[in-house]
């Protein structure tokens, strides 16, 4: 079940677990590893790949998913020894998973932000903010456009990337990934860096990193040329106009998205 090489697909239609660290689970992994006294969040889990190297390293982390079996398996997966740094909690991140304010020195959120709709994207972000310490650090990674079975979507998309705040939306994935349309949810936003880096500075974010990349292992029809996912790395700052923001009933203005 646990091949190396391979794409597994979540067992609740929320597409595949990553087959290994990426470049940005991996700063994830490193930056957790370098600060021992830090309580770490892994929001959508699945079976737990940046968790279990977290883990490993006997860091404190909590991992969350909506789906108990991907935390069951998980929680099989973790030895006796390493358990005691391992919290699970089962629900829906940011609508029923709650968190104490300034409570994490970093979250990962690999893979997940692309099944949401844009106003949970957004309260997503908002949380993900309050959550953070000050200083602390978000690693989020994404599907980008620039997939081999998007191929006739990339020029509505990059028609759209200069005037419109999502334009990565996709309303049914099956018109463009009828064969893979059973794993995945029927909505998706895919997102280029460019839109990634935008939400991170409008909920007061100070972006340390923001990077295109690929696997090794990705199946031939997703493999297109290097710029499959998007990954970033941002920063919480001491001072961010959003801390002085009501925190859940303001909205931002759609100009603060700031469209270039
Ligand atoms: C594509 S998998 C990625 C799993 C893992 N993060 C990885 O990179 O391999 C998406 C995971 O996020 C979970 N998920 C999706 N939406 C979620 C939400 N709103 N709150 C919590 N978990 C969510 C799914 O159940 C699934 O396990």
């Amino acid at each position: 079940m646990f091949g190396i090489n391979s794409y597994i697909p979540t067992l609740n239609r929320m597409g595949y677990m990553s087959p290994s660290l990426d470049k940005v689970q991996m700063a994830f992994v490193n930056y957790c590893e370098d600060n021992p006294s830090g309580l770490f969040l892994d929001i959508g889990c699945g079976f737990g790949i940046a968790t279990l190297a977290v883990v490993e390293k006997k860091r404190h982390i909590i991992a969350c998913d909506l789906d108990q079996r991907h935390l069951d398996i998980l929680i099989s997966r973790v030895p006796k020894k390493k358990k005691q740094f391992l919290k699970t909690r089962v629900g829906h991140f940011p609508n029923t998973l709650l968190f104490q304010d300034n409570a994490f020195e970093a979250i990962n959120l690999s893979m997940v932000l692309h099944f949401l709709p844009p106003e949970t994207i957004e309260k997503t972000f908002r949380s993900l903010f309050f959550y953070l310490k000050e200083g602390g650090r978000l690693f989020i990674t994404t599907s980008s456009p620039y997939q081999r079975v998007l191929s006739s979507f990339v020029s509505t998309y990059e028609r759209k990337r200069s005037v419109e705040e999502w334009p990565g939306h996709i309303q049914d994935i099956a018109q463009y990934v009828p064969h893979r349309a059973h794993l995945l949810p029927k909505g998706n936003i895919v997102f280029c860096i460019h839109e990634l880096r935008r939400l991170a500075l409008k909920f007061g974010f100070h972006v340390l990193d923001s990077t295109f990349f690929s696997r090794e292992e990705i199946p031939p029809d997703l493999k297109l040329d290097g710029r499959e996912y998007s990954g970033l790395i941002c920063e919480k700052l001491l001072k961010s106009p959003l801390l002085s923001l009501e925190k859940t009933n303001e909205r931002l203005p759609i100009h603060a998205a700031n469209i270039i």
